[in-house]
């Protein structure tokens, strides 16, 4: 049988799930539009399902069997090869990243150390200078009425915040944000590798120079947590910063981004979270559920084991799509509809991931995504796209928006 969901071919061969070979790939630029039909199609007749594409993986879709492999850090390792977040990261392929490669006890040391940059209080506390950024973006914005605010907006602020939670000084901030910008927007592969390698070298000194003067920022902490009795080496240093620096940076660019497209479609929802300080905190929380930035990061199988009845072997790799987990029609009531009223009794989605890996900085996306909307609201009155623009989505390890070509009122 072959199943046509969303525009990408299924392909079911047999009846027993165990023998479903599904052709996905979250990489492949045509699934973007057509996503979550599509994966709603697999989850409803495969929650957990082969496909052969990306040299075979499995792909699991379902709510109860993504959680279950994001708890179960003994027999689903959060290191992946080539299918998961690192794959954001040019550099330094093969060190293991701390924190978010390893796991168990190992996991627990490093994200204990880690923690108290990353509570709600913390977060609050970078308020102010989030809404002092988005200020002095908007103020260079606001003459020329009409920008693409994926580029303009979205992708300006978390960066420069990033570098800030680390303890980058304002200058290092300001070229860290250059730097990774021109890392993400290469368009071949040698300017990949020297972007990535200027910006490696760059993390490096930042880090040597904490090595020898300590000074109990984010970075300081990295750099001489001590886990099972030894440092991180250089390696895994700059891996583990460059997926900091892209957790905290790709994730919420995007969902802005995200967020800006909902608000576009729908003049009332923006009406309403620009009065409204509790709708603007549901209208994001229901953003993480609906349409979640990360939209699927991989695991390892430690063991031969099950999951959701499908026997996997040791070495198989996972990849969970949390947005797919989101909209389970076992868990949600119409979960492929974007309500900001949705129960908030309701079983909690899986947008922050779950398990010992739930999204550490998800306090301060809150705050940077609240924040960075109502700034913009407030800025660019009558905000709209521009008339026959397209907007493309994108969909891999991070969903987004290509582009938004926007305009608003301005003397
Ligand atoms: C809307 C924005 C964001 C979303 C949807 C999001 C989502 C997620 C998800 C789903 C995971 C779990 C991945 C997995 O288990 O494989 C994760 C992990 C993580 N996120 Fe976020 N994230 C966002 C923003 C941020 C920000 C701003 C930071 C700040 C640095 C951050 C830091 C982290 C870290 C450090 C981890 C790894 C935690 C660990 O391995 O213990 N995230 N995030």
């Amino acid at each position: 049988m072959v199943l046509e969901a969303g525009g990408a071919a299924a392909q079911v061969s047999g009846t027993d799930p165990a023998d479903v070979a599904w052709s996905f790939s979250h990489l492949d630029p045509a699934v973007a539009e057509t996503a979550y039909d599509t994966l709603g199609a697999i989850r409803r007749g495969c929650p957990v399902a082969r496909s052969g594409e990306l040299d075979g993986y499995v792909l699991v879709t379902g709510y109860a069997e993504i959680r279950e492999a994001a708890r179960a850090s003994d027999r689903f390792s959060a290191y992946v090869d080539g299918l998961g977040a690192a794959a954001v990261v040019t550099e330094m392929r093969e060190a293991v990243a701390p924190l978010f490669e390893t796991d168990t006890d190992h996991h627990h040391q490093w994200r204990r150390q880690l923690q108290t940059f990353f509570t709600p209080e913390a977060a609050a506390a970078q308020a102010q200078y989030v809404r002092a950024v988005c200020r002095e973006v908007l103020q260079e914005l606001i003459p020329h009425g009409a920008a693409d605010l994926v580029g303009a907006y979205a992708r300006q602020v978390p960066p420069v915040v990033i570098g800030r939670v680390l303890g980058l000084a304002e200058l290092e901030r300001a070229w860290l944000s250059e730097h990774v910008r021109a890392l993400y927007s290469a368009e071949t592969l040698t300017e990949a590798q020297q972007a990535g390698r200027t910006y490696a070298d760059f993390l490096l000194g930042q880090i040597h120079q904490r090595r020898t003067h300590p000074t109990g920022d984010l970075l300081s902490v990295m750099v001489n947590a001590q886990v099972d009795g030894r440092n991180a080496d250089d390696d895994e240093l700059v891996k583990m910063t460059m997926l900091m620096v892209a957790a905290g940076h790709l994730t919420t660019a995007d969902a802005c981004a995200t967020a800006i497209l909902h608000l576009l479609d729908d003049p009332a929802l923006q009406q309403q979270v620009s009065a409204d300080s509790i709708a603007l905190e549901a209208f994001v929380e229901e953003l993480v559920r609906y349409d979640p930035a990360v939209a699927a990061t991989g695991r390892t199988v430690m063991t031969d084991t099950q999951l959701g009845g499908v026997p996997l072997s040791c070495g198989d790799r996972l990849l969970l799509a949390w947005g797919s987990a989101n909209r389970d029609e076992r868990v949600f009531d119409d979960g492929d509809v974007f309500d900001i009223e949705r129960d908030r009794g309701a079983p909690q989605h899986l947008g922050w991931g779950a398990g010992e890996h739930r999204c550490l900085g998800r306090h301060l996306a809150r705050v940077e995504l609240r924040v960075m909307l109502i700034e913009l609201l407030r800025a660019l009155p009558g905000l709209r796209l521009q008339p026959g623009a397209a907007v493309r989505r994108t969909f891999g390890v991070i969903r987004g928006v290509a582009g938004l070509p926007v305009r608003w009122e301005h003397r």
